[in-house]
Order: C-alpha cells, then structure tokens, then sequence
C-alpha cells in the first residue's frame, strides 16, 4: 500500500511516499480503508520530533512508528476475531498509533466510532484528536455550565475551533481570541464576541470569565489570572514555541503546583481520545451541535505542505489529507 514515511526527525522535506506492507489485525483491532487523515500539532511535533522531550517516547534518532498521521476515518475493511463493536462496510473514525496517511490503517476498536451519516469523511478526519481535547478541556476540565463566561485562545485553531463550538453548545456565552484572519471566522462558530489580538489586548477591559481555554500564545499564568474571576478554572492545553526541551509544555507541568496557592483552579489538560469522549463528541457532531471546520483538503503526496500550513498558524480551523 501507499503510505507517507517518515525515517528521520524534519520539515515537510524528510516526508516521502513509500510502497510499505499493508498492517495485519490482531484480535481485537479492526483494518481501516482511510479515506481521509486529518492533521493537527500533534502531528508536526511528531514530525519535526520538537520538543526534544517527545523524542524519549516516539524514538531517540528518528521515529519509531515511519508511517505519519493520528486522526482517521475510512471503512472497516477487516475485523479481529474479538471485534464486536464493528462489521466489514462500517464508516468510522478516531485515532490510531500506526500511521493515517496511508491506504490502510490498523486500529483498535476502542479508539474508533461509527462516523455520523451527516459528516463527510474530511469532516470526521479532523474531529478526534481536536475535538476531544476540546471536549476534555471544556466539559470536563473547564466544568462549564449554562450562562458562565468563557474566554478561548486560540479560537480559530483546531482545538480552539472546537472548544468555541462545544462550550456555546453546553450554554456558556464565548469570547474568542485570534488573529485578524480569522475573526469571522470565530464568530461563525458562536463567539458572542471576538478579540483580535493583533489590535486588541484581552487582559484591558471589565470582563471577568468564569473559565479560561488556552490553546495558543503561552501567555504567563499571571497574566491569564488577571482576566478571571476568583474562583474561576485556567485549562491550560498548549501553546507553540518555547524552549528546545520542553517546547510549549513547560507551563502545564507547573499548572498543579502554581494551583496549590493560588484560589483559581489551574489545570494542565493530557487529553486523550478515549471511547466516552468519541461517543459524545459524535453526537455533538450528529446533531449539528458541533460542525468541524474544514479549511483546506491535500492530496496524500502533499501530506508534509498539509503540516507546514497548519504549522505556520494559517487554517482557520482544520487542515485534513485525502486518501
Ligand atoms: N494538552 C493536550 O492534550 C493537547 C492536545 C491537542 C493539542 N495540544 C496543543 O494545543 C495547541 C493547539 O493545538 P491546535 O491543534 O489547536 O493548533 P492549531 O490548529 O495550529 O491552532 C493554534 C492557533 O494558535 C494561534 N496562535 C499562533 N500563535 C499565536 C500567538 N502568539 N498568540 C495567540 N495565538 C496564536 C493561531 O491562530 P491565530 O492566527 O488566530 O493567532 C492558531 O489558530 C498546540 O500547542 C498543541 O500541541 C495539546
């Protein structure tokens, strides 16, 4: 099969499509058809191997897993002998550890849902990994509820894009943060109201919000909390740039300790796409609630100009590769 490969750490350029095995299912995993493979940081960190920590679990020199690529959705073209949740024809998406930009892709089933009749499979490609992490960030670390006030940075990103969308949809009243490009953008997902941070500093001005989604910019704790109330939530979920080690994570390793003093809660979100957050972010996406934001569609040989694009902070929501 046709996969996109990667053997040293790199830009776009160390990329390449290779004719490489097909993967074989083992008894609880199920053989995707990838139709479509979406992109996010997580993708471009694991590419350029950046920050260097991330290299202790994803290989020293280059790469353990070659074939590139998290987010899936395609059809069930094959079950292990212990799948039950899935059939040979089903249309699925999520997550897998063995690589999407490629014709096939192994996954176990707990890491996949069936994809919703509404959504396109470029849809459902870029929904797993953004929208669960926006999901985890949202529901269950931010805890927000109907009428508080929500301020996301990063609106117009692939987590941010999501994060606007499901907070509107559990009732909060959304102020989003992004660059000039996208305030429209923002405010087609649901944001009441719009900062753009080139023109506009969100920490002047009255508003108080009862929780804080970061997804962009590492500002400093300090200044995050300014803009809270007392008894608010900070969820840190990342931010780009930063040291060679430790990147744009340094600030969710020190969330807890800076919590133990201060009366906000200050939480540094690990997220993952566990099956509870695939269900319900499908039905998010079922009903219309949540719609995932699709700006530009590459062919599989523009895999790596997918993940430059989406690294020079341009899409306005998701980028996502067609198989
Ligand atoms: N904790 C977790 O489990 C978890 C899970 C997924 C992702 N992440 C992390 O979360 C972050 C966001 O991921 P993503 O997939 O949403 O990335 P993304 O799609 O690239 O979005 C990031 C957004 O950041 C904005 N931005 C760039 N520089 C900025 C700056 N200096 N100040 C303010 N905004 C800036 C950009 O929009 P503008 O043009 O509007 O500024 C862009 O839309 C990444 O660091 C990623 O590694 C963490």
């Amino acid at each position: 099969m046709r996969a996109v490969v990667q053997n040293r750490y790199g830009g776009a350029d160390v990329l390449h499509i290779e004719r490489v095995d097909p993967p074989v299912v083992s008894e609880h995993e199920v053989m995707v058809r990838v139709r479509a493979a979406g992109v996010d940081a997580g993708v471009w960190h694991t590419t350029a191997g950046k920050p260097l920590l991330l290299r202790l679990f994803f290989g020293l020199r280059g790469p353990r897993q070659r074939v590139a690529g998290r987010d899936v959705a395609g059809e069930v073209t094959e079950v292990g002998t212990g799948v039950t949740r899935f059939a040979v024809g089903d249309e699925v998406f999520g997550t897998t550890l063995r690589g999407s930009f490629a014709e096939f892709t192994r996954v176990p089933e707990e890491r996949l849902v069936l994809k919703p009749t509404n959504l396109s499979f470029e849809q459902a490609a870029v929904s797993p990994v953004s929208g669960c992490t926006a999901l985890h960030a949202v529901r269950d670390a931010g805890r927000v509820r109907a009428g508080e006030k929500v301020l996301v940075l990063g609106a117009g990103g692939g987590v941010g894009s999501f994060a606007v969308q499901i907070a509107v949809a559990l009732g909060a009243e959304v102020t989003g943060v992004c660059s000039t490009a996208k305030v429209d953008f923002v405010a087609s997902l649901g944001a009441s109201r719009v900062i753009d941070r080139t023109k506009e500093d969100f920490t002047v001005g009255t508003d108080a919000y009862d929780v804080v989604i970061d997804t962009a910019g590492r500002n400093p704790l300090s200044r995050l909390r300014r803009v809270m109330r007392r008894r608010g939530t900070l969820v840190i979920v990342g931010g780009e740039g930063g040291g060679a080690l430790l990147g744009g994570f340094g600030r969710s390793l020190a969330a807890p300790l800076i919590s133990l003093f201060v009366p906000q809660r200050i939480i540094g979100l690990t997220s993952s796409e566990d099956q509870d957050a695939l269900e319900a972010l499908r039905e998010l996406l079922a009903d219309g609630r949540v719609t995932p934001p699709v700006d530009r569609v590459f062919p599989l040989e523009q895999a790596g100009e997918a993940i430059e694009y989406l690294h020079a902070g341009q899409p306005l929501g998701k980028v996502v590769v067609a198989v």
